[in-house]
């Protein structure tokens, strides 16, 4: 690991799970109170717009109850004391990287704590409900909706990532199952580009053949334990 210079991580839901937030695929995961279908989708939203931003309204209010947990706090620590480059893609929707005091981090599905307008196209820190339609701080129309990246719809920022990847020497994923495009690609992208790569997780996810190191555990032991390592050179 001595001659890592920049990083990449990509974390999933996994690292916030025992932070108490629901995975999407695990037992009694999230989806299965609701069919991705009935939420996740902009077909969803055009349907019945009450039931979605319902959904999400509920989301946004459980998240501020919840902390960050030691796999938080120690990428947070990376981010401070890795002296390279150092990129946080999560694709994750709440803001424990960044309670934890990470600064690095890259929203690629989007952020419950924002808000966007479909009359301006403005995006607004937003921590209450959208069910009843509030005015849109920007331009005042009530057209505020999540600012999630729904099935179907493009991940954010993908071009600053895959400049991250070409710049980097070493691809950590971390908490995630693999199964959603395009972030479950970004490990063989690493692996034609000739990066380094490692994946933590609690149980091999369906890219793990790609990888050439994975470690299997809980995030808030084997992302601390690995971070100390990589810092101590
Ligand atoms: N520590 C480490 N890994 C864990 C832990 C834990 N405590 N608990 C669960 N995991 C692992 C699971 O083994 C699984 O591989 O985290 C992964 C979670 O996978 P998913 O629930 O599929 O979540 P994620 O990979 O983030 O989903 C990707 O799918 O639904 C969409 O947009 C949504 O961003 C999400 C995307």
């Amino acid at each position: 690991m001595s001659n890592i210079r920049n990083i990449v991580i990509l974390t999933g839901a996994g690292i916030s799970a025992e932070s108490g937030i629901d995975t999407f695929r695990g037992a009694g995961g999230l989806w299965e109170n609701h069919r991705v279908e009935d939420v996740a989708t902009p077909e969803a939203f055009a349907r019945d717009p009450e039931l979605v931003l319902r959904f999400y309204d509920m989301r946004r209010e459980a998240i501020q109850q919840k902390r960050p947990n030691a796999a938080h706090e120690a990428l947070a620590r990376l981010d401070r004391e890795w002296g390279g480059d150092l990129l946080i893609v999560t694709q994750n929707v709440d803001d424990l990287h960044e309670r934890a005091g990470a600064r690095r981090v890259l929203h690629m599905h989007g952020e419950h704590l924002n808000a966007w307008c479909l009359a301006c196209d403005s995006r607004s820190p937003w921590r209450g409900p959208l069910v009843d339609r509030p005015e849109c701080p920007a331009c005042g129309e009530r057209a505020l909706r999540p600012d999630i990246v729904w099935f179907g719809e493009m991940p954010y920022r993908m071009d600053e990532i895959y400049d991250a990847l070409r710049e980097a020497d070493l691809f950590v994923s971390i908490g995630t199952s693999g199964a959603v495009y395009p972030a479950a690609g970004f490990v063989r992208d690493a692996r034609e580009l000739g990066l380094r790569t490692l994946e933590l997780n609690l149980e091999p996810s369906q890219g793990s053949a790609w990888f050439h190191e994975s470690r299997l555990g809980a995030a808030t032991e084997i992302v601390p334990h690995w971070v100390d390592e990589i810092l101590s050179g």
